[in-house]
């Protein structure tokens, strides 16, 4: 396209919309030579007209991107170019096909081309596809949508001694020699399945090899395919997955359908991994660790991961969704699924504040900005754009209040339902909603809402107390969300307590249903006013408000449940948080201020203090540090500059950062030796364990280490980086020394750069803790962009430093000279020429330009005007930047 053409912008697709499709493809024969420029597929389609679809005599409809047509044969007649209509984006509309047909085709395709990373590509020299959401079509022919499912074989040819291991789905079905030093696979895929679990994982990568025997007595040969030298790195994922198939079996009664169980990871990936059905592929970043080499959280996440892909094989593989509107049907259930495997590993409650903490850093801020849709969505432009924290994190905590309604029981026997009903279907977000309904005999009509509303529910809080009765009054409100004005009020679930004066429960908890949009509660028989610990374990994805400072101290200290006592000590830290930032607003003009990089905030001479409430709770929380260091790392945390940013109307990046890093430094200060003290008490003794103790063991250590560099006392950070032997301890260290003006700040990058600069997951910390640093500003963001080990085309490394900077460093994003806004910008102008989905996501931070004041607002929109300029703008990047300017 020139650039004086007037594009006409993309379409929308729309929910209401869905049509089933004409033809149904009952077997898929593929046969692919490899080859890095000139990829050869052949497929052979058995097609089956559908009888539930309209129109008699509808065409077939077969999507296809960059590919280029060879040939095509239907029912062993070739087929003329004038009976092949082309469709826009490059599919192919046939006429005429009788009700059943064979079509076979013939296509070429360059691995070695494709910087997407969706369809068939190279990381590392090997061939690795990714076809959802829309991936299998730039492979081959096909009507490429998840209600299409198939049974595939797939036979692979390739050169031997580049491609020894040759992987698809299902079963192995025989290999062999051919001429020329290549050689065959083929692969067997008995469950019927939609395209966009197919895959193929070719190249030079060794296994690592374990097994596990099904309740039932089937034996599944386990692999996990890495490259060479990273064999030792595979244990903690295989043992995760033998851990989330047995528990898949004990609390669902599920259980492994193949005989092998494959796993491939590569570098080069757009998300953190895929469930393709028996051959999952992984970013490497969720597969490999060492103890050198990975962090607690790296341990953390590769469990999670790989429970969550596994996962997918019942809920999301043997049960698909009909569309992509119904994506949390699979992602929202799937991560609800690893969430609780997770819980049962460990201590459930930390693992409950970690997510809630995420879902508030990540999904919150979405469903209060431009992007906001509801967990099923009702139109898109790039489905891309719409594997969010929506879908994804509020869509589990919809099927967790689900399962509070109805009990566990009846949740289990829901899921029994759900799959005894649609097993082999391509089904809806109403067909499981049904399935629970119907096991539980509870009317889910108006929770159903909850799928339908964007935007994050508010409750408040009201008390009154007399003559032993007290009664709680709470009210719900949604705020209007782009297409949604009005809101109705949804069900919301509010486990919860009452504390009396001495800090006893005084009542049975009891779980609330609060339905309207405001309902009273009465409790009788009490002696005093008690205080409500509220939404306990977080029992409904909601903003609350309403309670006092004083009764946020008492139940932080006080509250029975370990979640509310986190939260009330967190909305106590907010609560300080703002009332200083608007202090420093209120009575210094802007332009004087200066924010002195040791931690001390001084706004033009003024000094702020510690106020003693917040610091009577961190001694509180330090002297029961001990009991559970896990709980209290969590706890001795500040809410993050964006949670704060997130509470205000308009937000106050700097006055938000200057007020952290003073308290930082003050708390630190002020209980110094009790954070010197935990230091060396917690120092690891015995040899090294990722269980959950040791974990928050070193958590809570490096919380105390954090503090103390925080109030300038950087000696023990130096020590510790020099003395490191586990990934967890060295980073938290060189983060202390990156974000200080240590003089050993640029000796310890240097040196952890060049020990680490042969692991690109290492290598990606490097970026991040540096594009983190209040010290790194956009210029120096920029000039790491320019650093040699910066690839645009590797999205870990894209998201290392330009998803860190724009999401996790809001002073230096947010500078008032707009250079953050500007750099974010030049990095997703030049990412969409290379890799379009990973260009879209890098947009979201500027889509928030609402919440910043006027002159940053202006700045903001600028870049995405700039953005939305460039001709040829892919269309997942044009949505994002088009729904954000709106
Ligand atoms: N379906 C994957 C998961 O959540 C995520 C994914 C989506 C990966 C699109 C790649 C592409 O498990
Ligand atoms: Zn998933």
């Amino acid at each position: 396209m020139s650039s004086t053409d007037q594009p006409s912008p993309p379409p929308t697709i729309r929910r209401e919309d869905y049509r089933p499709p004409a033809f149904l493809v009952e077997q898929v024969d593929l046969h692919i030579a490899l080859h890095p420029t000139a990829t050869r597929v052949r497929a052979r389609l058995a097609l089956r007209r559908n009888p539930d679809a309209a129109g008699a005599a509808a065409a077939l409809e077969l999507d296809g991107e960059a590919l280029r047509l060879l040939s095509a044969v239907l029912d062993g007649a070739p087929l003329p170019e004038d009976r092949l209509g082309h469709l826009p984006g490059g599919g192919l509309r046939i006429e005429g096909v009788p009700d059943a047909a064979v079509l076979e085709t013939e296509v070429e395709i360059s691995p070695e081309a494709n910087s997407e990373l969706s369809g068939l590509y190279l990381s590392g020299g090997n061939y690795v596809t990714q076809c959802e959401a829309e991936g299998f079509r730039r492979i081959t022919y096909f009507p490429d949508r998840p209600d299409v499912m198939a049974r595939y074989t797939t036979t692979l040819e390739a050169d031997r001694a580049a491609c020894p291991v040759l992987l698809s789905n299902g079963n192995p079905d025989g290999a062999g020699e051919l001429p020329d030093g290549r050689h065959w696979a083929r692969w067997v895929d008995p469950h019927p399945k939609p395209s966009y679990l197919f895959a193929v994982v070719a190249g030079d990568l060794v296994a690592v090899r374990d097994s596990f025997t099904t309740r039932s007595g089937r034996e599944v040969a386990l692999a996990i395919y890495v490259r060479r030298g990273d064999e030792d790195a595979c244990g903690h994922a295989m043992d995760s997955l033998k851990r989330s198939m047995r528990w898949d079996e004990e609390t669902y009664g599920l259980e492994y359908d193949l005989d092998v169980f494959n796993i491939a990871a590569v570098s080069d990936f757009n998300m953190g991994a895929m469930e393709n059905k028996g051959l999952n592929v992984f970013n490497t970043k969720y597969i490999l660790a060492r103890p050198e080499t990975a962090t607690d959280m790296d341990y953390e996440g590769i469990e999670t991961v790989v429970a969550h892909e596994y996962f997918h094989n019942w809920t999301g593989n043997r049960v698909t969704c009909r569309d992509w509107f119904q994506l949390s049907l699979k992602e929202g259930l799937t991560v609800f699924r690893d969430q609780h495997f997770s819980a049962d590993q460990g201590s459930a409650a930390v693992k409950r504040l970690a997510d809630v903490r995420r879902l508030r850093a990540a999904q919150f801020p979405e469903d209060a900005g431009p992007m906001a849709h509801p967990v099923r969505p009702d139109s898109y432009v790039e489905i891309n754009n719409f594997y969010t924290a929506t879908v994804y994190q509020k869509g589990a905590e919809v099927v967790r209040m689900m399962r509070a309604l109805i009990g566990a029981e009846n949740f289990r026997r829901g899921m029994d339902l759900y799959i005894a009903r649609h097993d082999n279907q391509a089904v809806t977000i109403e067909d499981f909603v049904r399935a629970m309904q119907d096991a539980s005999g509870t009317d889910l009509s108006r929770f159903s809402r909850w799928y339908a509303q964007a935007g994050t529910p508010e409750l408040r809080v009201r008390e009154a107390f007399a003559d032993g009765r007290y009664t709680l009054t709470l009210a719900q409100s949604t705020p209007p969300t782009p297409g949604q004005p009005e809101k109705l009020p949804v069900p919301v679930p509010v486990a919860m307590g009452l504390i009396g004066p001495e800090g006893a429960e005084v009542a049975e908890p009891r779980l609330l249903l609060l339905e309207e949009a405001e309902q009273d509660f009465v409790f009788e028989g009490l002696a005093a006013k008690p205080v409500p610990s509220l939404l306990r374990g977080f029992s409904a994805p909601v903003k609350l408000s309403g309670l006092t400072l004083e009764q946020l101290g008492f139940l932080a200290a006080h509250d029975t449940d370990a979640f509310v006592r986190w939260e009330s000590s967190q909305q106590y830290a907010t609560a300080t948080m703002l009332a200083m930032v608007e202090a420093l607003r209120s009575q210094e003009p802007k332009a004087e201020r200066a924010v002195h990089a040791s931690g001390d905030a001084a706004f033009s001479g003024r000094t702020l203090e510690l106020p003693e409430g917040l610091a009577a709770i961190t001694g509180a929380l330090l002297g029961r540090a001990l009991e559970d260091p896990a709980f209290a790392a969590e706890a001795l945390a500040l809410p993050s500059e964006e949670f704060i940013a997130d509470q205000m109307t308009i937000a106050d990046p700097e006055a938000i950062h200057a007020v952290r890093q003073f308290l930082r430094g003050a708390l630190g200060r002020r209980f110094a030796a009790r954070f010197a003290a935990l230091h060396e008490t917690l120092a690891d003794a015995g040899p090294y364990r990722t269980d959950g103790a040791a974990i928050g063991r070193r958590a809570l250590r490096n919380a105390a280490l954090a503090y103390l560099g925080a109030a300038g006392e950087t000696g023990r950070a130096e020590a510790q980086f020099a003395g490191a032997t586990n990934m967890t301890d060295s980073l938290a260290a060189l983060r202390v020394l990156v974000d200080s003006d240590s003089p050993a700040r640029e000796q310890a990058l240097a040196a952890f750069h060049a020990r680490w600069k042969e692991e690109p997951l290492v290598l990606d910390k490097w970026f991040t803790l540096q594009a983190m640093s209040p010290r790194t500003d956009a210029a120096a963001a920029e000039a790491l962009s320019r650093h040699p080990d910066f690839d645009l085309r590797n999205p870990n490394r894209v998201r290392s430093l330009v998803g860190a900077f724009a999401a996790g460093n809001p002073a230096a994003f947010h500078a008032a000279s707009g250079e953050g806004y500007r750099f974010l910008a030049d990095m997703v102008i030049a990412l969409d020429a290379v890799n379009t989905q990973v260009a879209a996501r890098m947009v979201s931070p500027l889509g928030h330009w609402k919440r910043q004041d006027a002159a940053r607002g202006a700045r903001m929109r600028a870049e995405l005007e700039r953005i939305a300029a460039r001709p040829g703008l892919s269309k997942g990047t044009y949505e994002k930047v088009s729904k954000s300017l709106a």
